[in-house]
């Protein structure tokens, strides 16, 4: 039997978020660059095949479901029947993220889990990489981008993703405020909130972001997409032009709908988006980069230029509500690095 395998499940951030018109399917069509972070949580994947499944998941958060309505336990169940192998299997969660913060955490952990499983059950138990990608879209919107970590763009509801020119790591302060933001409940907001604006406007809006991103992916050195060699696809920006490419990104309006309805909701958030900016109270070359709500909230991020700015700003914002966080932005060939990186399994 081999050893327990743990996996890193990695957080990530939205660098902008556009909303489109509610679909028939009860989803909506977005847009987004999301990117992974260094903050995560530890997935501990036991399992050895038998005669008939079993799924057993514990963890360190007594608030968390252990059965199918956690996504791990979900995605262990879907990825066995897949593979068309029955095993027993034994999960252990250490929580370290916020549930319910928008970093993508429950999505994580189920792409965590499903590496975990795949390296536990070779070579008996095996999946393609378009297996994995469609049981993660099965389980949620955000667990595929997890299956390529770095910077990635997403579509339609947010689970068809392509790898992005990579930005290499920036500091990043996260600030979590402690209090949990329901994601369909933030859509639904959302829809009361545009209800005036034709389905057509919406549409356009998410369009004018999604060329935003192409025009500074082609700015950035790479195609996105149209590469003829996979290994140019998602290639890293320069280190120089990655700052410089996100902030045209920003000075050309990056911003996440859901700060409109989440900080009306949440109202304090704004303070804490203010602190991370550093507006207004250090110079413009010592602020953030860009400062958002992450998804659907509540978690804010700020990436700034230098650990001293990004300490700065997680001193403002630490005695405010929640927690400030130090942490960096993970690049895909770092992310793929740590993955398994706690105990060499
Ligand atoms: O895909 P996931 O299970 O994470 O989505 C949770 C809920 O969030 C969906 O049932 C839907 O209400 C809402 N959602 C949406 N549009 C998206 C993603 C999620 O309306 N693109």
């Amino acid at each position: 039997m081999p050893a327990p395998s743990t996996v890193c499940s990695f957080a990530k951030v939205n660098l902008g978020l556009r909303i489109g018109p509610p679909r028939p399917d009860g989803y909506h069509d977005l847009s987004t660059l999301y990117q992974t972070i260094a903050l995560h949580d530890e997935v501990t994947v036991e399992a050895e095949v038998a005669s008939v499944t079993s799924i057993t998941l514990s963890s360190n958060d007594p608030r968390l479901p252990t059965d199918s309505r956690n996504t791990v336990h979900r995605m262990v169940s879907a990825a066995l029947d897949t593979m068309g192998v029955a095993a027993s299997v034994r999960v252990r969660l250490q929580k370290n993220l916020p549930v319910q913060g928008g970093l993508g955490a429950g999505s994580a952990n189920a792409a965590a889990a499903l590496l975990g499983l795949l390296r536990q059950l070779a070579p008996v138990g095996t999946l393609t990489g378009a297996q994995q990608l469609a049981l993660a879209e099965r389980i949620g919107s955000d667990v595929p981008l997890f299956l390529i970590g770095g910077t990635v763009y997403g579509h339609d509801r947010g689970q068809r993703v392509q790898p992005y020119p990579d930005l290499p790591a920036m500091p990043c302060v996260i600030v979590a405020p402690g209090v949990g933001s329901s994601t369909p409940q933030a859509f639904r907001a959302w829809d009361a909130h545009v209800a005036s604006l034709s389905p057509a406007a919406t549409q356009s809006r998410l369009e004018e972001l999604c060329r935003l991103y192409a025009a500074a992916a082609v700015a950035g050195g790479r195609g996105v997409g149209n590469s003829q060699s996979p290994d140019d696809l998602g290639g890293p920006f320069s280190a120089d032009r990655a700052a410089d490419s996100l902030s045209a990104l920003v000075g050309a309006g990056l911003n996440n709908d859901f700060e409109s309805v989440v900080f009306e909701q949440h109202p304090f958030l704004r303070d804490s988006k203010r602190a991370l900016t550093g507006e207004g109270s250090v110079p413009a070359e010592q602020q953030a980069i860009l400062a958002m709500l992450s998804g659907s909230g509540s978690s804010l991020f700020g990436l700034y230029r230098t650990w001293d700015d990004a300490k700065a700003a997680q001193a403002r914002a630490q005695p405010l509500r929640g927690l400030a966080l130090l942490t960096e932005t993970l690049p895909r060939a770092a992310y793929w690095r740590a993955l398994f990186a706690q105990q060499g399994s």
